[in-house]
């Protein structure tokens, strides 16, 4: 498995975003895009790729201030699932924001998807709400890098 950035347009950003469609967007009820949403320009895009070179996991990020980002749309295919393919994305997306200089990462987590959030050291921040008709926690993790073990 290879992780990576993804450029805006590129076939890898194209491939994020038909697993984003098939399952997070189709299952609750959104239509399909056709083109490469413009908003995505300003945002941070990661990807993981089988050997053959296609996308079988993705995440976006979004910069909220200076020192917090929030994740989204973090997808691993169905076939990929449970086999430990998100804990390496998620471990990938938060090195890479640790050396950009973020400390905080918030996501809005799917009720159903709360549990990996949790084995990934998120902590649960606040009461259960209602996001795209679904059932929602914010979670919540820190990824200062402690003065003692900062490269030099
Ligand atoms: C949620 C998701 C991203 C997790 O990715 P994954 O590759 O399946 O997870 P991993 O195999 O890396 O799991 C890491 C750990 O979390 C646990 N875990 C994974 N999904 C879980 C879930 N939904 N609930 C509880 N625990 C879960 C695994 O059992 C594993 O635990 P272990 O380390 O003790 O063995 C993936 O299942 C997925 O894409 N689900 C559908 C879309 C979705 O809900 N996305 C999240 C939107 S907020």
């Amino acid at each position: 498995m290879q992780t990576k950035k993804t450029i805006f347009g590129s076939s890898e950003h194209w491939q994020a975003i038909q697993l984003r469609n098939e399952f997070l967007r189709k299952p609750v009820g959104f239509h399909f895009l056709t083109d490469f949403p413009a908003e995505e320009k300003d945002w941070l895009r990661f990807v993981i790729m089988d050997e053959n070179d296609h996308v079988v996991g993705c995440v976006v990020a979004i910069k909220k201030n200076k020192t917090s980002v929030r994740l989204r749309q973090m997808v691993i295919h169905e076939k990929y699932q449970n086999q430990g393919v998100g804990r390496v994305l998620l471990s990938y997306v938060e090195n890479e924001l640790q050396r950009m200089g973020f400390e905080i990462i918030i996501i809005h987590a799917r009720k159903d998807a709360v549990g990996f959030y949790k084995k990934t050291g998120y902590k649960q921040d606040g009461q259960e709400f209602i996001e795209v008709s679904i059932p929602h926690f914010a979670m919540i993790k820190s990824i200062v890098v402690p003065e003692a073990i900062k490269p030099k």
